[in-house]
């Protein structure tokens, strides 16, 4: 029996492109390449599933020009945000992605994020590398103490909890919103907020775990931002689309901020260059899940979707 056809949109792990290789017709992009709509459209003539990145694009548009032989969007992420859920479904495409496997790799470099923004990560390693670290005296480089301070964390998912851990473990105080109370046992001590209006007063360090969605698209803006305490540090590691950047650059501007910290911009990839020369931004190129152990773990999980749906099996991760 011929094997399905499966398009791996981007260069992955060599694991998960090795077992792809062996299970099915598999179409890699050794260069690494980025696609336009029209050549995703092209593509999806020639195969029956695509194994796509955040960095694919499903809008209405896009899905609705993809040939009916595409069955299945398998994603290599946990966030969807570049699907369009409805659209795909009403097109019978199933979509899945890859929730859990990458929730440690993204609460450390939240946690990196919340620690270089606080800790002034960015202007010591430019002073350093550049030779102008010329003077040392106890008020050189002061920066934001983490430990005894209050986290308050929005999105209490998988990888929100995971950063709770983490940040109990600097000895930090806990809070959080969600759409729901997590159960006692998950909760850990962290104490719920029905409302962001009470959650950002208590938040010294804000961060950020929700998905982007239409509703949180542009959450924090410049009302929310001014809700948080002053000398506030914001934790972006979910998705630039949840930050106003103009407004947090001016809360950055006018002291209102200490600090932030984001991996995720509204522009990826490139980011906002009107950050740039401000060294309490803390900026990363979007990585929350790069590392190699989780790379690995993304790309079978990815795998055993699609091997669950051509098996004739429901996929563990399906969304639509
Ligand atoms: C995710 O999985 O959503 C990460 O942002 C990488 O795409």
């Amino acid at each position: 029996m011929s094997k399905p056809v499966l398009w791996i949109t981007r260069k992955l792990s060599a694991n998960t492109e090795a077992r792809a290789a062996r299970d099915y017709d598999v179409i890699l992009n050794p260069e690494d390449r980025t696609f336009s709509a029209d050549e995703i459209v092209a593509m999806s003539q020639k195969v029956d599933a695509i194994l796509p990145c955040h960095s694919e694009c499903f809008d209405a548009t896009t899905t609705a020009r993809l040939s009916d032989r595409v069955k299945i969007i398998a994603n290599h992420s946990v966030g969807v945000d570049h699907c369009d859920l409805a659209v795909l479904k009403a097109r019978g495409i199933v979509v899945t992605n890859t929730p859990d496997v990458l929730s440690d790799a993204t609460a450390e470099i939240a946690m990196l994020l919340l620690l270089g923004a606080a800790r002034r990560a960015a202007e010591g390693d430019m002073l350093v590398r550049s030779g102008n670290w010329t003077s040392w005296s106890p008020s050189f480089m002061v920066g934001t103490q983490v430990t005894g301070k209050r986290i308050g964390i929005i999105g209490m998912g998988r990888v929100g909890q995971v950063m709770a851990k983490r940040c109990r473990g600097f000895g930090m105080e806990v809070y959080y919103h969600n759409r729901s109370r997590l159960p006692e046992g998950l909760e850990q001590g962290a104490i719920y907020h029905e409302s962001l209006d009470t959650l950002l007063p208590v938040s010294d360090f804000l961060s950020l775990h929700c998905p982007a969605t239409p509703e949180s698209t542009g959450l924090m803006n410049a009302a929310r931002l001014s809700q948080l305490p002053k000398g506030a540090i914001l934790v972006n590691s979910a998705r630039g689309a949840l930050v106003v950047e103009d407004d947090l650059l001016a809360a950055i501007e006018s002291g209102h901020l200490a600090a932030a910290g984001l991996d995720c911009f509204v522009t990826e990839p490139g980011g906002n260059p009107k950050f740039a020369s401000h060294y309490n931004i803390f900026m990363l190129p979007h990585i929350g899940s790069a590392t190699r152990e989780t790379r690995d773990a993304m790309g079978f999980r990815a795998l055993d979707n699609l091997d669950a749906f051509f098996a004739g099996r429901e996929p563990r991760d399906r969304l639509v």
